[in-house]
């Protein structure tokens, strides 16, 4: 009875088992009630006294070795399955990330931006606060001039509001930097205005300003011309409407033809096929003086772009006040 090979064959088998079966299946092959070792014990009684007990104490020394590694082996295996569990596969690929995107008017916005600066524009920041001196006062609007009845707003002092236009920060910007110059200043504006689909009570307007010794109306034609060609990837055709500005003579508004109908007549151009896209003019000498600028010096165009219209115009859409609303059955579509 060779209890050293016994042992040997059932260590290489038992600590060659993969799982919790395979382990039990052993056990029961050399440790169950017909097992191996139990039928050399068995055998025991049939042996000389002298076999039997050297036998005998080697076939129990290996039931006890054979016992503690069964255990021992089994809390491995738990142990490993327990670990498969939390196992992470770093070398997966990752979740993708719902991104959001940039808002309709953001996108326009960069647009409008990238071509004036093609066009060797800088593009100026500014503040929505603004006292009542450079909103109206230095723009020739006196305290009781009619024209503030059309920009009444919200005010915050009797001497600070929120801004109505951007055109303040034509005075802030001449009376910080000599000319010849050419800026252009987004940003939002107030009205005390009721909201619909073409109004709101804050909005977008890109301030244009270029002064130099010589700039005509025929400049400022050019340039928004281009502006527009690049904006909307086509040729549109301009027309410039007389109007009345305080701060600019003469005052005029540039009118596009409509770019749902192409200048047929549509609902949106209110069958008239164009579109009122600006407010515009000449800066008027009273600005220049209110800069410190010499108006017999220097000349220069002024313009004030509705934003929120353009990017109406651009991605034909019906009503102001979805761009402000959240509504991601709009929004997903930009
Ligand atoms: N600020 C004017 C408005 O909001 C627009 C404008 C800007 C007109 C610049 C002339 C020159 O109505």
């Amino acid at each position: 009875m060779d209890i050293k090979k016994l042992r040997d064959e059932a260590l290489k088998e038992l600590l060659g088992a993969k799982n919790l079966e395979e382990l039990e299946k052993l056990e029961i092959k050399y440790l169950g009630r017909k097992g191996v070792l139990t039928d050399v014990l068995k055998q025991l009684k049939e042996m000389t006294a002298e076999m039997r007990g050297k036998i005998g104490a080697a076939a129990n020394q290996l039931k006890h070795e054979l016992g503690s590694t069964f255990e021992r082996r089994k809390k491995e295996i738990k142990a490993a399955l327990d670990n498969k569990k939390e196992w992470v596969d770093v070398s997966a690929p990752g979740h993708k990330l719902i991104r959001g995107h940039l808002n309709p008017r953001t996108l326009v916005l960069r647009k409008v931006e990238e071509i004036f600066l093609s066009l060797g524009f800088s593009v100026i920041d500014s503040t929505e606060m603004e006292s009542d001196y450079y909103n109206f006062q230095a723009l020739n609007f006196p305290k009781d001039h009619p024209a503030r009845d059309m920009q009444d707003t919200f005010y915050l002092t009797d001497e600070l509001l929120m801004r109505t236009q951007t055109s303040p920060n034509q005075v802030r910007f001449m009376e910080h930097h000599n000319p010849p110059l050419r800026v252009i200043v987004p940003g939002k504006v107030f009205r005390r205005d009721a909201s619909d689909a073409t109004h709101e009570s804050q909005f977008y307007q890109v301030e244009g300003l270029m002064v130099d010794k010589h700039i005509s109306i025929g400049n400022f034609k050019a340039v928004i011309e281009e502006f527009f060609k690049r904006l909307f990837g086509k040729e549109v055709k301009m027309r410039l409407r007389p109007s009345y500005f305080p701060f600019t003579e003469p005052s005029f508004e540039p009118d596009i033809s409509c770019t749902f109908c192409e200048g047929k007549g549509c609902r949106v151009c209110k069958g008239t096929g164009w579109l009122e896209m600006a407010g515009a003019g000449m800066v008027h000498p009273f600005v220049f003086k209110s800069a410190g600028y010499s108006p017999y010096e220097w000349q220069g165009f002024a313009f004030g772009f509705g934003l929120d219209r353009l990017v109406m115009m651009k991605y034909r859409i019906n009503d102001m006040r979805l761009l402000n609303f959240g509504d991601l059955r709009f929004l997903k579509q930009f």
